[in-house]
């Protein structure tokens, strides 16, 4: 991969300088355009290339396990769901409390604080329609899936399955939001306050497995169908376009007034993301990210456990009964489904995460899946120097990073970059 990092035209005006010297000179000079009004920086044919591979970011892909994703109502009841916190033990924690609009729908802390600290950091929610995978470590594998998470974790918000269908047919406006969209809630007679097979609290559990096969199911199908809700939301929050947007739109039609949208520096700096930072090698796509695991062996947080990512992940995600090729899904023979087959867990998974997406990533600190760094500044000082480096497991892991002894100017210049990702808030009512 290291001769990917050095492609010839793709390491701005000073690689080309390089260049000729090591003599692939005759491809980048024939490739140079001269640069229009607004554009700083010279950009080849190959170059363009991968800036359109960038943008625009297209409406998210259709979700055929949940039957509901694209439904109004359910995402109007999703909404309602997202930001009200008696869906949780104690009333005080909804998915906006660690998800605020305010904050790109993170928190901005290194850890999450639900009930408890956790052990990751807070994702932004945006462009969630747009991934194949959920979570630091993949261990969901839809939208409507991973929503089911934090509703029953002990340090998020603690509550059960059943605690949720008390909660939802004891609140008139959510039963009938509910029941106009899904049909009849499950029977609530003789139901204890909380059951579920996924809890640490031995009453909680005893009592759900006390319950009836049928009334289990029924349970399940409920609480599916509440996930499916929360990710008809979370579908709508997708980024408007980014001044990098505007600029790549420029760059295509020839506009030179759209070439203005990024600054001398953030144009030096998309250069070298493209090119000798080797960046879009995993932050790829219109959603600036593969979709795929990699360990960029950040260390971890003092006082952490070791975190197995990807590994204990996936391993979760096949036992799964809500993943795509489960009972709940309305696609289990789909794609999606096929997708889980294909993937076999190996020990080099040990140790990664998936890609973050980059698009507002400067309104998303702290960084990385234990919010170990505090700034993009610090962020780009790792890749150029892999200070600390750690390897996560005793496993031979790829090794896709070099230090990239990116000078001051170069760590600005894609800090600048990274900026110019940042786009105006989703719209108002989906804020609230
Ligand atoms: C206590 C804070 C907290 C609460 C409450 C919370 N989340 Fe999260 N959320 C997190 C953390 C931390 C992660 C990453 C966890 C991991 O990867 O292990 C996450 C991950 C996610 C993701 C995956 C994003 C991605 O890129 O993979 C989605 C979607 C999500 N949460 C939605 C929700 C919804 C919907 C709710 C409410 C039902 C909710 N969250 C409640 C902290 C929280
Ligand atoms: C080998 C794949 C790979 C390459 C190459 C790569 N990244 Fe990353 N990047 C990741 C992964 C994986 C993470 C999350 C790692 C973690 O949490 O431990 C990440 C995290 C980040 C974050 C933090 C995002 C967040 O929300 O926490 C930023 C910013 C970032 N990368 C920017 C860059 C830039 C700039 C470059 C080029 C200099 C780059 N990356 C190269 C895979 C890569």
């Amino acid at each position: 991969m290291m001769e990917a990092a050095r492609e010839p035209g793709c390491g701005g005006a000073r690689a080309a300088g390089r260049g000729l010297v090591g003599g692939a000179v005759s491809l980048v000079l024939l490739w140079m355009l001269p640069p229009a009004h607004g554009q700083a920086v010279e950009f080849d044919a190959r170059e363009r290339k991968a800036i359109a591979r960038l943008s625009p970011l297209p409406p998210p892909p259709p979700s055929a396990t949940n039957r509901f994703a694209d439904d109004p109502a359910a995402a109007r009841f999703g909404q309602a769901l997202f930001f009200d916190p008696r869906l949780s033990v104690g009333e005080r924690v909804s998915c906006a409390t660690c998800h605020d609009p305010a904050l790109a729908f993170t928190d901005g802390k290194p850890l999450a604080v639900g009930l408890e600290t956790g052990t990751r950091n807070t994702p932004t929610l945006y462009n969630g329609g747009h991934q194949r995978w959920y979570f630091w470590d993949g261990r969901c594998d839809t939208l409507w899936s991973q929503t089911l998470g934090p509703l029953e974790r002990d340090v998020e918000m603690g509550s059960t399955r059943v605690g949720l269908l008390h909660r939802i047919a004891g609140d008139a406006g959510h039963r009938a939001a509910y029941e106009s969209i899904f049909g009849p809630l499950p029977a609530t007679d003789e139901l204890p306050p909380h059951a579920t097979p996924k809890t640490t609290n031995p009453y909680w559990l005893a009592a759900w497995e006390h319950l009836p096969a049928e009334r289990r199911d029924a349970i399940n199908r409920f609480f599916a169908n509440i996930g499916k809700a929360l990710a008809a939301y979370l579908r709508k929050l997708n980024t408007p376009p980014a001044p990098f947007d505007t600029f790549a739109t420029g760059l295509r039609d020839g506009d030179p007034d759209k070439l203005t949208a990024l600054s001398p520096a953030a144009q030096r700096g998309l250069k070298l993301f493209i090119g000798r930072g080797n960046c879009r090698l995993c932050h790829n796509g219109p959603n600036f990210s593969d979709g795929e695991f990699h360990s960029i062996f950040v260390p971890p947080r003092e006082g952490l456990a070791p975190d197995a990512g990807r590994y204990v992940g996936l391993a979760r995600l096949k036992s799964d009964p809500f993943n795509a090729a489960g009972a709940y899904s309305d696609a289990p023979d789909g794609a999606e489904a096929k997708l889980l087959g294909f993937v076999a867990n190996r020990t080099e998974n040990y140790g990664t995460y998936k890609t973050p997406s980059l698009r507002n990533v400067a309104r998303t600190a702290p960084y990385m899946h234990q919010g170990q760094f505090e700034s993009l500044e610090r962020v780009v000082h790792y890749y150029s120097t892999l200070e600390g480096a750690v390897q996560a497991g005793h496993h031979a892991q790829e090794t896709l990073l070099v230090p990239l002894n990116l000078t001051e100017q170069e760590q600005a210049d894609l800090i600048a970059f990274l900026r110019s990702l940042n786009s105006p808030d989703v719209d108002e009512a989906l804020r609230k």
